[in-house]
């Protein structure tokens, strides 16, 4: 029972914190609403009869005051560049665990190569990426990869209906260009990771009916691609996104997400599609679901309740599929997923 459990969610009052928020009440959990902007926050807090603990990343005294009693937190504010560090010193300060919702793959692989020893040490968990791009392909992908110990490739397509970016995702995929330079981009490739400056390419990928083929952008890399490349044994890891989506996010123009039901999601649908290749043989997995950054909730406080629980199989730093069960965290979201685990395997793969 998570009752009277202190969960601390930095940037609480964005619009994936607010979802988050939203989850773990929702379960029974305390949210303690935490960030820099204290109308922001006091307002939001207000609203749901939270106690706000305002605290800026510049001053660890003020986020070790926002995690005090928690135990856990979870990291929504981003560009996750300026962030993670800081929140992830916090947590093992208060040796709670650490989650975040990052789909920036700087963020990310800095969070992998940089915080493992002392979390090992600390005995607790740190879960990067634990959302719909980083969390969901990889838990997909896992579930696909099933009893394999390797494979030569993974691949995971996303279709999205629209991209309406929020200012967050924008301004985490501008921070991302500055690091890594904004002609390069990355894939990883023979086990390595790739700076490349040609076109990335179009090409038709075909999703399981009643989507179909759809012209989608390839080495459209995103978290998946690290939180994949960490823990399964597979030289080739590549992620696509459908041409119109690209379009959308990158058009300055194109609206934030607008709530078009009761949960205030959008009426955006996704469908993520999984595909592991081994020696001529193929296993999928596929998820469909609504609204990207509000299906980022039940995955990150779907996690938090398994770390909370004891239901992990590592510490240190671990991404979804690593850490979880996969099959068995898919099917307990499937709420909020539809979703097929066994394409291929019915054909003998
Ligand atoms: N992996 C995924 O699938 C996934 C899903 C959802 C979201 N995300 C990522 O999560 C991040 C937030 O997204 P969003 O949709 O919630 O965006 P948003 O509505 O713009 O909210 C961003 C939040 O981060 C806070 N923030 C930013 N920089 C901060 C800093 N230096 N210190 C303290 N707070 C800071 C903002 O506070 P201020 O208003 O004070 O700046 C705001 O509360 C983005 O990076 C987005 O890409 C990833």
């Amino acid at each position: 029972m998570a009752s009277q459990k202190l969960v601390a969610v930095f940037g609480a009052y964005g619009h994936t914190g607010r979802f988050v928020v939203a989850e773990l009440a929702a379960r029974g959990y305390v949210p303690v609403p935490s960030g820099r902007h204290a109308q922001a926050l006091r307002e939001l807090a207000h609203d749901l009869g939270l106690e706000p603990r305002v605290a800026t990343v510049e001053d660890a005294d003020s986020l070790d005051r926002a995690l005090a009693g928690a135990v856990a937190v979870i990291n929504c504010a981003g560009p996750f560049a300026t962030t993670t560090g800081p929140l992830i010193d916090a947590a093992l300060r208060a040796k709670i665990p650490y989650l975040d919702v990052a789909a920036e793959l700087e963020a990310n692989l800095d969070t992998f190569a940089h915080h493992r020893e002392r979390a090992h040490e600390a005995g607790t968990v740190i879960v990067p990426a634990m959302a719909f791009f980083g969390g969901l392909g990889d838990l997909l992908a896992t579930a696909a990869m099933g009893d394999w110990p390797q494979a030569d490739e993974v691949h995971i397509a996303y279709a999205l209906s629209s991209w309406h970016p929020t200012a967050g995702t924008r301004l985490s995929g501008a921070v991302s260009r500055e690091r890594r330079g904004d002609d390069v981009r990355l894939r990883y490739r023979a086990g390595q990771w790739e700076r490349r400056t040609d076109a990335a390419p179009t090409l038709t990928w075909t999703f399981p009916h009643p989507t179909g083929p759809r012209e989608v952008i390839g080495e459209f890399t995103m978290a998946d691609v690290v939180t994949v490349a960490h823990h399964l044994s597979v030289p080739d890891v590549t992620t696509y996104m459908t041409v119109e989506a690209v379009r959308d996010v990158a058009a300055p123009h194109t609206p934030a997400p607008a709530a078009t039901d009761p949960h205030g999601r959008s009426d955006q649908t996704f469908l993520v599609d999984a595909v592991v290749r081994s020696g001529g043989r193929e296993r999928r997995a596929t998820a469909r679901g609504q609204d990207i950054y509000a299906v980022t909730a039940p995955l990150v406080v779907e996690a938090l309740e398994r770390v909370l629980t004891g239901r992990t199989r590592c510490t240190g730093v671990a991404s979804a599929g690593e850490i979880f069960d996969a099959p068995d965290f898919l099917h307990a979201l499937s709420p909020y997923l539809d979703l097929d685990l066994d394409l291929g395997r019915s054909q003998g793969a």
